[in-house]
């Protein structure tokens, strides 16, 4: 792994009242532009991952695909995309979560996977976990095994860790409260 990169918290911008007022925004985006950076959120997710035979890597539209396909690279794995309804072509499979206001959906092929298959789920953040969740769903319509679900960053205080039991969880930066 590209060693000095150190607490990866510093390459994520705190963008305050985005997407509404009271939100602070964690963006992503100077961690993407830094090669040594992205490297090493590639390797330290694909570290956690590494012991568990992952096959498949599934990742959720838009920010997951992101690292998704580098992470199945890294771990010598397929890649999985998950995307909002009406996107695929072929036969898909769909899991739902509830936002906060409606509900939206996830869907995946349905030959995505091999029945017993090994998957690392993979997104950006986890919030409210009810992305996650989805993507967790899909796999075990499709008699895959959920392995680890791997994140960049994940906002403890909204309790999403607990909604993806009893599956393992890592992420690599935790934020604990809204400002913190
Ligand atoms: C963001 C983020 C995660 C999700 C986490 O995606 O990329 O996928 O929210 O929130 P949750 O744990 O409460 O479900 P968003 O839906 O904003 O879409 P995008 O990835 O397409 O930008
Ligand atoms: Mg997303």
């Amino acid at each position: 792994e590209a060693a000095g990169f150190g607490d990866l918290r510093a390459y994520i911008r705190d963008i305050p009242d985005y997407p509404r007022p009271g939100i602070v925004f964690r963006d992503i985006t100077p961690l993407l532009l830094d090669p040594g950076a992205l490297s090493a959120a590639v390797a330290r997710i694909a570290a956690f991952a590494s012991a568990r035979d992952v096959q498949f890597v599934v990742a959720a539209e838009a920010r997951g695909f992101i690292l998704g396909g580098a992470l199945a690279r890294e771990l010598g794995a397929g890649f999985v995309p998950a995307r909002k309804p009406g996107k695929l072509p072929a036969r898909t499979v769909s899991a739902e979560y509830i936002l906060e206001y409606g509900v939206d959906a996830l869907e995946m092929h349905a030959d995505a996977l091999a029945h017993g298959a090994n998957v690392l789920v993979h997104d950006d953040l986890l919030a409210t976990g009810g992305t996650a969740r989805a993507l967790c769903d899909l796999v075990e319509q499709l008699g895959g095994h959920v392995v680890g679900c791997a994140f960049l960053a994940e906002l403890s205080f909204l309790g999403g860790r607990e909604r993806l039991a009893p599956f393992d969880v890592h992420a690599l930066v935790d934020y604990p409260s809204e400002r913190a």
